[in-house]
């Protein structure tokens, strides 16, 4: 007799590389990696997260994880709780935000990203409803930011509403040896105030107590051991010991060598979607240009200190 499981994951083997518009399909990660014309971004097929994986299944999408930095499977419509076990087959979840709630007192992991309330917006809409419409790694202020994000589409707007991930690893690999050299041992300083500044009255004492964090800018990832560039314009304030000119110049140079088009993957979402990324090896952008209502839930799986090529830094 067939197990109800194994006949939802059949199809598990065909990837899709290059995030949505690709249309190659492959029966295993490692082959797709040889044939894909992007650095980022694969669709895994098959799965039906309503159900608990098995063990492999889970390590399939982690592999995929891995390699292709962002995962997307279409048409999942999970309930906050099935995300969560979803989540749970890749470690401990955090609290849905260091400076927000979650959903509800039975899913505090949850994290409500509504284009209509969401307090902690940080894109310039103009209306105060901001969103996270600027290029970030999730909680990268936090001392351990999470290792990876799981995003699932609740009500998507009739049109607009992507989401885009650059690849980090892909940049740090693309620049050239000499300034390669010259990143690999500089730390940058990440703060929280930097952005939620603009958080509403009652949570700024909140935000003020959390203390700027130091991490490498060139990350070794803890897994694959690649490294990658480990700043964002949201959250790191500064690299140490440079002027403030030579770290704006730098940082403003790494910024627009990760946003190049050619390492980055843009997701156009349908209401049931879910997109699971590497935050060790990603950033991402929320485009606002939307009218209507997007309204996402966002889970992140716990993570570690970052570490440098030199790790004592
Ligand atoms: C996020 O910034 O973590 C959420 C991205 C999105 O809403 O597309």
């Amino acid at each position: 007799m067939i197990d109800a499981r194994w006949a939802r994951v059949t199809d598990l083997g065909t990837i899709s590389g290059g995030g949505s518009g690709s249309g190659r399909t492959w029966t295993r990660p490692s082959r797709a990696r040889t044939r894909t014309a992007g650095s980022i971004g694969a669709v895994v097929c098959g799965l039906d997260l309503t159900a608990p994986l098995p063990d492999d299944v889970v390590a399939t999408v982690r592999a995929a994880l891995l390699q292709w930095r962002v995962v997307f499977l279409r048409d999942q419509h999970v309930t906050p709780g099935q995300q969560v076990a979803f989540g749970r087959a890749f470690g401990d979840l955090t609290p849905a935000h260091p400076l927000q709630g979650g959903l509800d007192a039975d899913h505090p992991e949850v994290l409500v990203l509504d284009s209509t309330d969401y307090r902690l917006g940080i894109g310039d809409r103009g209306d105060g409803t901001s969103y996270n419409n600027r290029w970030h790694t999730d909680v990268t202020f936090s001392a351990q930011p999470p290792m990876a994000s799981i995003l699932a589409a609740k009500q998507i707007p009739e049109r607009g509403g992507d989401t885009l991930w650059a690849d980090l690893v892909g940049a740090y690999a693309t620049l050239s040896p000499g300034v390669r050299h010259l990143l690999d041992p500089l730390v940058a300083v990440h703060d929280a105030t930097r952005t939620f500044d603009r958080f509403q009255d009652d949570g700024r004492q909140q935000v003020a107590a959390m203390n700027p964090v130091r991490h490498p800018v060139v990350r070794v990832h803890p897994e694959t051991g690649e490294r990658g560039l480990f700043v964002n314009p949201v959250f790191t304030s500064h690299i140490e010991g440079l002027s403030r000119l030579e770290s704006e110049r730098i940082l403003g140079l790494l910024y627009d060598h990760i946003t190049a088009p050619e390492r980055v993957v843009r997701w156009r979402w349908r209401p049931g979607d879910v997109a699971m990324w590497d935050n060790r090896a990603t950033s991402h952008y929320a485009a606002a240009d939307y009218d209507g209502q997007r309204v996402m839930h966002r889970i992140t799986v716990a993570g570690d200190r970052p570490v440098g090529p030199d790790p004592t830094p």
